[in-house]
């Protein structure tokens, strides 16, 4: 079947399409309803049935016989390891891990966080929790003990599961200690934390609470699938929205079970056996659909790659990793291939490897400009997809679907609507735009199943935050234009998220920690174009009357400050103090404006500011100190 064949099936007739991908999955209990609504007219997918995601991932392919093949490959160019697990191998310690877990108390219901670097067991965490019916909620690693306690409280863990140590580059950072703040700074407390000792000599303070790792696991007896209801919750994934508060991603198990299935063969076009990489991070959702539950479940070899597309050692670690382990498709943010790019611009390293196993080059978690993916078509002549996705999708809803037809490429758009994603380009009023002119990107109800179920313990703020803006549809928070063809170009966040190398964060987090110095009298925060980054945060500042503080040390303060509270992921390295900021007249900082001002772009002057002669303030000020377009 075609594309547009299959998609207008999806669309026009959503049950019987699903229902069809439903009977790919081996339920516990087949569902007998396909689509339904929660008390708020919310849909969800099979809400009568049952199934267990571990025992898809793992279970059902060594009753199948694969017991022996290879599910998991261990890469880390920062300990210099390779290592393989069968299926076999992967379910004998998850089983116990699991076993384990139990005899801590942990049963169905029960949260559990997992902090962990990129490391097999953080797969096996995860894998854990979902054998047991526990909901896991993992924290990526660059994030702060404050980030970490926000978490803990809101979702309130019965158990913490971490390791001693993570590897930046070369540096080593010892994780137990900020498990350890995190639980003093949070109101909730874990019972427990299980640490594996990497014994890589960081630092493990002893606490009453800890539980080790390898005793647990070698002391425990194998734990069996238990069957869960479609809509239990998988886990709950954190990201950053509009206040200072990261809103829990809620995920089901059974539409999402069934998503990923069918988006691993029909997006990703990859075939059970194959090796699939997704160069990410277990903290994020990319980590959780296409290094853990995706590939397990289509009965791929996966990935967990320990390291950084440059510096360990150098930008060639792609793609040994592709050539040594034969991989068929591989999934990479796009500033991964600015970084390679910049460091190798005459691709002399991948000359050096037989990369004629790789299929084709996924690209996402950002816009992918023009010039990355010209300047990986020049040297790797395989498809290069950009396509769009977002914690809450938990998968691709605009893409390339490899699997059914590969559609000619326009650069700078991330493709066509995915089966099951009617997607729709509103106006301010919610009326619908004719083609190019650009709006918000939303989603016609009902989303297809794997999508976000709910936000942890707030209905209120998902409803308000997707639902009320355009009533009938899911308000993604990114803007954006369709082409006459039906290719979607995405612009850019119309709110106050920002996305630094891949990684989505909070101007209006950062903002409430600025505005916590006491120098600041007020702040505003907003993202920039970076050339290697696409974005970084950059904040301006005004300071408090009176207050005689020297410029860098101001600047000093701040950035230690949010490393501190949020980590070092968040980037913020440009502070610029200003006498004043852009305001409407009833005082709205006028950061759109800002940004436009930063960035070099031409803007309208709105027609609600208190008074324009702040403009060439700012632009000075900006000028001076290098930041932004004004960089040189
Ligand atoms: N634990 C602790 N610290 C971390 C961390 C982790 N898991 N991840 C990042 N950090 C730290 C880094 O060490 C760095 O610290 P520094 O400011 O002291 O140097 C800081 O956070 C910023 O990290 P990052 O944004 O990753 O920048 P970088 O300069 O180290 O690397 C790239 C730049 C482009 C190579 C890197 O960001 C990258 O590989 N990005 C791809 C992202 C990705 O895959 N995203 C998932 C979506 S698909
Ligand atoms: P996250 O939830 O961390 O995956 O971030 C999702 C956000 O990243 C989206 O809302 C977009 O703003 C951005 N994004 C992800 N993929 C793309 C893409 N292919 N093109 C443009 N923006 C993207």
């Amino acid at each position: 079947m075609k594309y547009q064949e299959l998609y207008d099936l999806s669309i026009q007739n959503p049950e019987a399409f699903w229902a069809e991908q439903a009977n790919q999955v081996d339920w516990f209990t087949q569902p007998q309803t396909l689509l339904s609504a929660d008390a708020h007219g919310y849909p969800l997918w099979y809400k009568d049935g049952s199934l267990n995601a571990c025992y898809l991932a793992l279970d059902k392919h060594i009753n199948d016989g694969y017991g022996d093949a290879v599910a998991l490959i261990y890469d880390s160019p920062v300990t210099q390891t390779v290592k393989k697990y069968t299926y076999n191998e992967v379910k004998s310690e998850v089983a116990r891990l699991a076993g384990g877990l139990i005899s801590l108390g942990l049963k169905k219901g029960h949260t559990a966080v997992i902090y962990m670097p990129m490391i097999p067991q953080a797969t096996f965490a995860m894998l854990a929790c979902a054998r047991i019916g526990v909901t896991h909620s993992v924290v990526f690693g660059g994030f702060a003990p404050h980030e970490l306690a926000i978490r803990i409280d809101d979702c309130k863990p019965r158990v913490i599961i971490t390791a001693s140590s993570g590897i930046e580059i070369d540096r080593l950072i010892a994780y137990k200690p900020l498990v350890d703040e995190a639980i003093e700074l949070a109101e909730h407390k874990p019972k427990k934390v299980v640490v594996l000792n990497r014994k890589l000599g960081a630092r493990i303070p002893f606490k009453k609470y800890d539980v080790d790792y390898d005793a647990l696991v070698y002391g425990s007896e194998e734990a069996d699938c238990v069957s869960v209801e479609s809509t239990h919750p998988l886990y709950v994934l954190y990201t950053s929205g509009t206040t200072g508060k990261p809103k829990g991603i809620v995920r089901d198990t059974g539409g999402y079970v069934t998503a990923l299935k069918f988006s691993m063969q029909k997006i990703y076009g990859v075939q059970p056996g194959e090796v699939f990489w997704a160069a990410s991070d277990v903290g994020w959702v990319v980590g959780h659909s296409y290094i853990v539950y995706g590939p397990l479940l289509n009965r791929n070899t996966t990935i967990v790659f320990e390291g950084k597309p440059i510096k360990t050692p150098d930008a060639s670690t792609f793609w040994r990793v592709i050539a040594e382990h034969r991989v068929s498709v591989m999934f990479t943010a796009p500033t991964a291939i600015r970084a390679i790019k910049k460091e190798d611009p005459n691709g002399v390293f991948i000359k050096q490897y037989d990369l004629s196993c790789l299929r084709t080059q996924f690209l996402a978690g950002e816009r992918c400009d023009v010039a990355t993916l010209e300047w990986y078509r020049e040297h790797i002549p395989i498809p290069a997809i950009d396509h769009w996705w977002q914690t809450e999708s938990g998968w691709p809803m605009i893409a390339n679907m490899m699997g059914v037809e590969y559609l000619p490429i326009k650069p700078g758009s991330s493709g066509k609507a995915v089966s099951g994603y009617n997607i729709v380009i509103l106006g301010e009023n919610g009326q619908e735009l004719d083609p190019n002119e650009e709006g918000y990107v939303v989603i016609k109800l009902p989303l297809p199943p794997g999508t976000l179920l709910d936000i942890w313990n707030d209905n209120e703020r998902f409803r308000a935050g997707y639902l009320t803006k355009f009533p009938g549809y899911y308000f993604s928070g990114d803007g954006g234009y369709k082409d006459e063809d039906g290719y979607i170009y995405i612009t850019g966040r119309v709110d106050d998220v920002i996305n630094v190398a891949g990684h989505r964060l909070s101007t209006a987090e950062m903002e409430e920690i600025v505005a916590s110095h006491h120098s600041v009298a007020e702040c505003a925060v907003i993202g920039v174009n970076d050339e290697l980054k696409g974005q970084i945060p950059l904040a301006l500042v005004v300071t408090k009357f009176g207050e005689e503080i020297e410029h860098f040390q101001l600047q000093h303060e701040v950035v230690k400050l949010v490393r501190e509270q949020i980590g070092a992921v968040a980037s913020l390295r440009d502070v610029v103090v200003v006498n004043r900021l852009p305001k409407t007249r009833s005082g709205k900082i006028l950061r759109k404006l800002l940004r436009s001002i930063a960035d070099g772009e031409n803007f309208q002057i709105p027609s609600t500011i208190d008074d324009e002669a702040i403009i060439g303030e700012v632009r000075e000020v900006l000028e001076l100190a290098k930041v932004g377009s004004y960089k040189g």
